[in-house]
């Protein structure tokens, strides 16, 4: 019996409790072991996503479901964690279904709405038979997600609220948000539309994608504006990559027996703990799990 949780409960507390879950994205088992510790360090509730991209890289859904849940018991891992396919395509959600993932996140934004609505409503109810977390989303969130590169898009808050209507248990709706780097002329995300869905979906937790490099300040206000689930992936990939170039660009590999790939991935791993630690208190959920 797997540890995984859907991530309803959480995110209803957070709603309630005016902070935000951290969606992490992971990589790789060096990257999963670093958010989960963390995450039993800080008493806090976690959500790990998985891109298609990165699911294919781990050779497949079953095997990250395998390997996420033997970490959840070998590490004792006592804190609420789902497991959530991120931005997946229909296809891609029936197989984290079969895999054993306990979330999901149908990104019908590029389709036509009908389209997205009706997929969304097959899967709400598939979900549903199933106890598993849904995520929907409306209206593109711009940047680059596994080669598909968008702009800073807003959502229809009228299309935001029939989907919430559906009853996903939790929806991403754009307001200026986008995924990777932020250009400099980047003018903020945009609070009035936040605050217009937020009018049309009554009490679904939002969610925040592209949460790399938003102001903590603009972050914290979307929490307390009803966004409860916040994203993170390419911050922690910036600093994986930097401490592991400053490792060998300072010679450690050609020390002792510095060459050793489990010394050349720990300053990286030390590094997204640091980088998810302080997500976490931005986020306000340490010590909520
Ligand atoms: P960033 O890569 O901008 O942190 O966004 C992550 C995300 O939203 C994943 O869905």
């Amino acid at each position: 019996m797997s540890r995984l949780v859907s991530a309803k409960e959480m995110l209803e507390k957070a709603l309630a409790g005016h902070y935000g879950v951290a969606q992490i994205n992971i990589n790789n088992l060096e990257w999963t072991k670093a958010v989960l510790t963390t995450a039993q360090e800080l008493k806090a509730p976690v959500i790990l996503g998985v891109s298609a991209g990165a699911g294919k890289y781990m050779t497949g859904f079953k095997t990250v479901e395998a390997m996420v849940s033997a970490m959840l018991d070998s590490l004792d891992i006592t804190v609420p964690v789902a497991l959530h396919l991120d931005h997946g395509t229909y296809d891609a959600a029936v197989a984290c279904i079969k895999a054993g993932f306990s979330s999901i996140m149908f990104d019908g934004s590029s389709l036509p709405f009908e389209e997205n609505f009706a997929k969304t409503t097959a899967l709400v109810n598939t979900c549903d038979v199933l106890g598993l977390s849904l995520e929907a989303e409306v209206g593109a969130i711009g940047g680059e997600e596994d080669g598909v590169v968008g702009a800073g898009e807003c959502a229809d808050p009228e299309e935001a609220g029939k989907i919430a209507a559906l009853g996903v248990t939790m929806l991403a709706a754009g307001i200026g948000n986008i995924h990777g780097v932020y250009p400099e002329n980047w003018p903020g995300l945009r609070f009035d539309v936040l605050e217009n869905i937020r009018a049309k979906t009554g009490n679904v937790p939002l969610v925040l994608h592209g949460g790399t490099g938003i102001p903590d300040e603009q972050v914290k206000k979307a929490i307390s504006m009803g966004v409860s689930k916040v994203n993170v992936n390419t911050e922690c990939q910036l600093v994986f990559t930097e401490a592991t170039r400053k490792y060998i660009e300072e010679g450690n590999d050609l020390k002792g027996k510095g060459f050793d790939p489990r010394k050349v991935l720990k300053p990286g791993c030390d590094a997204i703990k640091e980088k998810v630690k302080e997500k976490f208190e931005v986020f306000g959920c340490v010590g909520k799990a």
